[in-house]
């Protein structure tokens, strides 16, 4: 049964600005971040969200920085309209989903065509704008540096993200807690919801979090 349809954000301060107005009202902001493709884990996200604050961010995000290049960013599935679908069926709904084009800052180079790491899944091996940026690639990089674009600052959470999985996807949880940060700071909430499933992913966030002070909580919940 489709319920309220959500306010779609692609705008970075667009978002901000909604945040900023709704707290000034009073309200309290909820963020589950995804990467979109939503399943019944995702929702039960969403629905311990409802727990705890008034007003619900799902971001729907396809983020290149977690990506090594050897991973294919092209075939990420996704179906934008099905997931607001699923998210329109959740008892209270969501109030906004911010689906951001891209979130990283290129500095000077500008992306060019089409393929320029939006929130497409563009693959980033086929992908090299600019000249002279292409890193080697026996170096372990992300679909980011692969690119040639310049992004170039990255946060990160040097002992936890070496271990368990960061061993085999050594540029994976750079790229979490950087695209985390970015979505902590564009949405400010008061609460993220990460689903302890992905528990090396959850412990890391947990641990930035406790050091930037920028939720006032982070939920745990296991999700399917
Ligand atoms: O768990 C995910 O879907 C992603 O790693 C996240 C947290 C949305 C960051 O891109």
């Amino acid at each position: 049964m489709a319920g309220k349809e959500p306010e779609i954000i692609t705008d970075k301060n667009q978002m901000r600005k909604w945040s900023r107005t709704m707290r000034s009202k009073g309200k309290t902001i909820g963020l589950v971040p995804t990467m979109g493709y939503l399943h019944e884990g995702h929702i039960s996200l969403v629905r311990e969200a409802h727990n705890h604050t008034n007003l619900i961010v799902v971001s729907i995000y396809v983020n290149p920085g977690q990506f090594s290049t050897t991973e294919d960013l092209s075939t990420y599935p996704s179906d934008f309209d099905r997931d607001i679908q699923k998210l329109m069926a959740v008892p209270g709904g969501v109030d906004v989903v911010f689906h951001p084009y891209n979130l990283y800052d290129y500095g000077q180079r500008k992306p060019s065509g089409a393929n320029n790491f939006g929130s497409s899944n563009d693959n980033c091996e086929k992908t090299i704008c600019g000249d002279g940026g292409k890193v080697e690639k026996k170096e372990v990089v992300s679909c980011l540096e692969e690119s040639g674009l310049g992004h170039e600052t990255w946060v990160r959470v040097e002992r936890l993200e070496k271990l368990l999985c960061g061993k085999s996807r050594p540029v994976f949880f750079r790229g979490v807690a950087t695209v985390v940060t970015k979505l902590f700071n564009i949405v400010e909430p008061d609460v993220a919801v990460f689903g302890k499933k992905d528990y090396q992913q959850w412990r890391i966030i947990q641990r930035m979090v406790s050091f930037q002070r920028i939720l006032k909580f982070l939920i745990e919940c296991w999700q399917e």
